[in-house]
């Protein structure tokens, strides 16, 4: 086979055979396929988009390139969970220890903070003497004993996604459905998890620019999971707004501590409860996801999980030094605040990366003191910025205020979960 008869079928909008796909991935990780032949090849599939088939092969392909985690040791069907990334989104840490309450296993692998959105990694390293690396038996053993685990992936899964995935970012190949679903879904399936849920986000603070877009990707992902024999569901919510209260990596842990704990942004909890029932129904796991979570199990079987990963909660989280509340520059009520621009400047105090190489600040965020929908007078508190210096305030604040969209009339708050997305198809909730 030659690589470049595989790039001139794509290029001629002609459908590969699987076998075809094996070789250029295969040969592309061995270093027998040039970066510049790859990236030609993706922009190929940018343009012609890929079948259903194609997709499939591509996302094997791509979990043969490197290492699958066997949790055959687990009893039971284990779930993984998956968000597409969001601003303040800690649906993780409050979804996961609940399914985990409920008696679903669930080992995870997540991801760290990028651009504007958070990692759940990040998150739980705020947390005094934390750890995420787990190796293959400190995880399979937390799991059979604790119930969950949430750690970072070895660099041996999916060598083919890392190096694709540099690729894209440099070579404008990122934004093609095929290439994301494929790339999402080989680091899920290469996890070893028998059923999945998704959260495909839409909105300013995602990636997927609107929730028809959303819906595409989730079909995408879901066809792919159910391909390789994962039980697999997707919700589309919504991120033009930050979720919940807080963002940060020591504000969120605390807030998915609030939320476990009974208290909670009605929105955060919605989306929360939903994750977990889905979680529970793949799992084939029959609970009153509402009552565990009423009778505070959710909140113990998280303080455990972190306790097991190393973590001393009793010890506190990081608080920072400085912290600012942005006043209303007038009256009115809230109608949205721009997640895009929250993401971008919590990253720009130390929540997330600029730069890969960067180190965050775990107690670095903002508590959002005026949600969506509250009535705000001129002077009051919109959010309070918690920083490690004044200077580093004061170079987000005029950006942080005007994330607020303040109008004249009342607003409600608009619906969050906008489909629901298995091997059926679409539904959309009331
Ligand atoms: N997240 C991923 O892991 N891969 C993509 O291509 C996009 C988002």
């Amino acid at each position: 086979m030659n690589v470049l008869e595989v790039i001139a079928r794509k290029r001629d909008g002609r459908e590969h055979p699987a076998e075809e796909i094996g070789f250029l991935v295969g040969a592309y990780v061995r270093g027998e396929v040039a970066d510049y032949q790859m990236a030609a090849w993706m922009m190929a599939v940018c343009i012609r988009g890929m079948t259903a088939a194609e997709t499939l092969a591509l996302t094997e392909a791509m979990v043969a390139s490197g290492e699958v985690l066997d949790l055959s040791a687990i009893e039971g069907i284990k779930v993984d969970k998956h968000s597409t990334g969001g601003v303040g989104d800690k649906v993780t840490l409050v979804a996961a220890p609940l399914a985990a309450a409920c008696g679903v296993k669930v080992p995870k692998l997540s991801g760290r903070a990028l651009a504007h959105t958070g990692g759940t990694l990040d998150k739980l390293e705020s947390v005094p003497g934390l750890t995420v690396e787990l190796d293959p038996d400190r995880f399979i053993k937390q799991v059979r004993e604790v119930g969950i685990a949430v750690g970072a992936q070895s660099p041996r899964m999916v060598p083919a996604d890392k190096l694709m995935y540099a690729l894209r970012d440099v070579t404008a190949t990122v934004p093609s459905l095929p290439l994301i679903a494929s790339s999402i879904m080989s680091k899920k399936i290469a996890a070893g998890a028998d059923a999945i849920v998704l959260d495909v986000k839409f909105g300013r603070g995602a990636f997927m620019p609107d929730v028809a877009a959303a819906e595409d990707l989730a079909r995408e992902m879901v066809v792919l999971g159910e391909g390789a024999r994962r039980r697999t569901v997707a919700l589309v919510t919504a991120m033009d707004n930050p979720l919940g209260r807080s963002v940060g990596n020591a504000l969120e842990v605390q807030e998915a501590l609030d939320a476990l704990g009974g208290e909670g942004d009605a929105e955060l909890l919605d989306v929360c409860l939903r994750v977990t029932r889905e979680m529970c129904d793949v799992a084939r796991v029959s609970a009153d996801v509402e009552r565990v979570w009423r009778s505070g199990a959710g909140r113990e079987k998280f303080e455990e999980m972190l306790s097991a990963q190393g973590g001393h909660l009793e010890r506190g989280l990081p608080v920072a030094p400085v912290k600012v509340e942005i006043p209303s520059e007038r009256d009115g009520y809230v109608e949205g605040i721009d997640a895009l621009e929250v993401g971008l400047s919590a990253a720009e105090i130390g929540v997330g990366r600029i730069r890969k190489e960067d180190r965050v600040d775990p107690a670095a965020g903002f508590i959002i003191t005026a949600p969506v929908g509250a009535r705000v007078s001129r002077g009051e508190p919109l959010v309070v910025v918690h920083a490690q210096s004044r200077e580093l305030v004061d170079r987000v604040a005029a950006r942080v205020r005007n994330a607020w969209r303040i109008v004249d009339h009342e607003v409600r708050r608009p619906p969050h979960v906008l489909a629901r997305v298995d091997k059926d198809g679409v539904s959309r909730p009331d």
